[in-house]
């Protein structure tokens, strides 16, 4: 048989065995087994949910999940010896206490569908493979609500898959949260991380310290107003009971040594210097930290952790542990005598001390902690410990080859808070979170992975679209085997998911970078025209041309748009009325040095070409990121430039664009000067403009340098930017080469 007729053959038997057209067994994760049968379940409102009263909850579980998805509610009865023809029912079995508790078997027949477990967490996930092959409400007609024949046998690969959500930055509200158990809990994850304390905020009520949230909970705005929010017990009791339900557990993280200036800003007493201390109202990490040799500091971090014990019966405690500034504890004269009185070398061992009396302390009432992979420092924790490795999967590898288990998820593929065109959905699948290299027995100690959301960024109306679609690649990279991963399969998967996601009222983003784009110069007519294309099926591209684009001010992308004035081009993504993902801006100069012909004294640097020789007259201006393509960099060299124009052109002005960015040893010029000529021989200065930006601002800034003439008729023109030479004294890279970065020469 010709591959070609056998390929339409099997299609056709697809196309009846699934009951109707274009059906996929669209599950995510995906099972680790599937078999697909013939025919299909037909549900409709005779068939009825049955199990034995134990599981009565889990299968008012599923009809009220039914209900939702079909519009169709089911009648639960209590199991009866046979189970009837028309029926769904789950079963708990008896197996090996070897079996993963969280697998399941899920076997759909015409007549039948019936789902196994050892446990009923195990029901629970294979409850939501059965929901995800449901069709939804209204798209299958009416009454025809045909769930195609299958068996699936299925377990996770990992027993950690959490999400790790930020609600100190921003603050997350209790039916946000009970939104992403729900979430979480159908695409099969089963950790929520929940990240309660912070520099910028203290989240969490604890009762014996009223100040922690009467105080912590608070910062100030630029605006004025007082930002922030917390959880209380109650609320908490009730989110952590809800998670229970759905087969979740809650971990709260509190954070310690560091990131603790909300907490701090409460009570000052467990600091190292002096207060007062501020929430925090910046991002980025604060140098003060708890003082691990004041009498204060256990006692109340004991306390905390008591409550904190009380809310959360997970045996996890997450203690932070990462990105502490030591700095306060080398200065510090309490901490330079425990240090001495025990006999620890330097402040990594401090950490380590002061990490290990923590986790004794939680030992004690039978719980272990986990800490980012900052704890390893020094002489790391003692046994038991959880490393959560983020910067890299550096500390996963060390954490299992000294005994500990580890948690990997570095950031660079689980970190959705990066956007999407820096970390893509294809690099998050890619993700494995056994690293290279281990033995049989390290690999047991990796206990899975999670996504974080850490939400400087993200306030809560934004959390979807950053998560969505990549997190359902990390529910992938948790529970299913890399032999069964295949990204195209998966990819597919995901675009059918987009409705389901929108049903479930997941305002979904970016898969990756919304947009390719390109610009021309049209020479003839003196103008640019750019045209920008969607990476993405659904997404739409709006633009505008100014400073800023929202949906109001924007138009809907519909063919090239041309530029004939120095201008912004902004293109930005819309799904479903929304933005999202990154604008794409494009500054563009029409002047009379446009395309015309650059002469260098010096060469660029082949890092940094800027778009080469023309680079600089193209009339496309840099962003502040100086990598972007648009800038063209000397290394300890002036840009001494002459530019020859098209023809005798009368001109008033003359100036050059440059860029700062002084932690990678890019500094403004320290003059420029400017001259014009007839012949290209003879040069008049005419001026001089000196530097005013201060070497040591730490922004990335752009500044024009331009000088001004009564209007002349020239040919050429000349520029030389004076650069510093070295990195100055004070500077890390002091005695280095300086960068002068350029990215257009004008005149006018
Ligand atoms: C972290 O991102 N500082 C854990």
């Amino acid at each position: 048989m010709k591959l070609a007729s056998f390929v339409a053959i099997i299609s056709l038997m697809m196309l009846y065995s699934n009951g109707f057209a274009g059906n996929r067994m669209n599950i995510i994760p995906e099972p680790n087994s599937i078999l697909q049968n013939e025919g299909s379940f037909q549900l409709s409102r005779k068939t009825i949910i049955q199990s034995t009263s134990a599981l009565r909850s889990l299968s008012d579980y599923l009809a009220s999940q039914l209900k939702f998805f079909t519009g169709i509610s089911l009648k639960v009865v209590t199991y009866s010896k046979r189970s009837r023809p028309n029926s769904m029912v789950l079963e708990i079995i008896s197996a090996s206490k070897a079996t993963n508790p969280e697998a399941y078997t899920l076997d759909i027949a015409p007549n039948k569908v019936v789902l196994k477990a050892r446990t009923q967490e195990g029901l629970f996930r294979g409850i939501q493979s059965l929901l995800q092959l449901v069709p939804l409400k209204g798209t299958n007609g009416v009454g025809d609500i045909s769930i195609p024949a299958c068996l699936i046998k299925d377990a996770p690969r990992f027993a950690w898959r959490g999400l790790n959500l930020d609600c100190v930055r921003h603050f997350m509200t209790i039916n946000f949260i009970k939104r992403y158990i729900n979430l979480l809990a159908y695409y099969k994850f089963n950790v929520f991380h929940w990240h309660l304390t912070d520099d910028q905020g203290w989240r969490i009520q604890i009762k014996k310290y009223p100040k922690l949230t009467e105080i912590g909970a608070w910062r100030n705005e630029g605006n004025g107003e007082k930002y922030g929010g917390y959880y209380t017990q109650k609320e908490i009791k009730d989110v952590v009971a809800y998670a229970k339900s759905r087969f979740i557990t809650v971990v709260p993280e509190i954070e310690m040594p560091g990131h603790c200036q909300a907490s701090l800003a409460a009570y000052p007493e467990n600091a190292c210097v002096p207060g007062p201390f501020q929430v925090g109202t910046q991002w980025g990490v604060y140098t003060n930290i708890y003082n691990p040799a004041k009498r204060s500091t256990y006692p109340f971090l004991e306390n905390v952790l008591t409550e904190v014990m009380r809310l959360f019966p997970s045996h996890y405690i997450h203690i932070g542990g990462d990105e502490v500034p030591k700095t306060e504890w080398i200065q510090n004269t309490l901490c330079q005598e425990l240090m001495k009185e025990k006999n620890l070398q330097n402040v990594d061992q401090l950490q380590s001390y002061f990490i290990r009396k923590i986790q004794a302390f939680l030992k004690s009432h039978g719980r272990q902690i986990i800490g980012w992979n900052e704890i390893l420092e020094g002489d790391g924790p003692a046994t038991g410990a959880v490393v959560q490795s983020w910067q890299g999967i550096d500390g996963a590898i060390t954490a299992v080859k000294k005994g500990l288990y580890t948690i990997d998820s570095p950031s660079n593929y689980t970190y959705l808070s990066s956007s999407p065109s820096d970390l893509p959905l294809d690099s998050v699948y890619s993700f494995n979170p056994i690293p290279p290299g281990l033995t049989h027995s390290q690999k047991k100690l990796v206990l899975g992975t999670e996504a974080s959301m850490w939400t400087e960024r993200a306030p809560q109306d934004d959390v979807d679209s950053k998560m969505f679609p990549r997190l359902l690649a990390i529910s992938e990279d948790a529970w299913t085997d890399p032999q069964k991963k295949n990204y195209s399969d998966f990819h597919k998967r995901v675009k059918e998911e987009y409705s389901r996601l929108a049903y479930l009222g997941v305002d979904y983003g970016l898969e990756q970078r919304a947009m390719a784009y390109n610009s021309e110069f049209d020479k003839l007519e003196k103008r640019f025209v750019v045209s920008i294309q969607p990476t993405q099926p659904g997404v739409k591209l709006r633009y505008t041309i100014g400073d800023t684009l929202t949906i109001e001010n924007s138009h809907l992308y519909q063919k090239p748009v041309t530029i004939d004035t120095t201008n912004t081009f902004i293109g930005q993504a819309e799904i479903n009325g929304r933005l999202v993902g990154n604008p794409v801006k494009l500054s563009f100069m029409i002047d009379e040095a446009l395309d015309s012909k650059v002469t260098l004294k010096y060469p660029y640097s082949p890092e940094y070409t800027g778009g080469g020789p023309e680079g600089l007259v193209n009339g496309i201006r840099g962003t502040s990121n100086f990598r972007d393509g648009l800038w063209q960099g000397f290394k300890g060299d002036d840009l001494d430039a002459t530019v020859k124009l098209k023809g005798k052109t009368k001109i008033s002005q003359i100036g050059a664009g440059f860029l700062q960015s002084s932690s990678s040893y890019i500094f403004m010029p320290s003059s420029v000067t400017f001259y014009v000529s007839k012949d290209g021989k003879d040069f008049r200065r005419v001026g001089l403009v000196e530097n005013y930006v201060s070497e040591k601002n730490p922004d990335n800034i752009r500044k024009d340098f331009v000088v001004h003439f009564r209007p002349r008729d020239v040919r050429y023109f000349r520029i030389v930017a004076k650069n510093i030479g070295v990195c100055p004294p004070w500077h890390p890279g002091a005695g280095a080469k300086a960068w002068v970065f350029v990215d257009e020469l004008f005149a006018n």
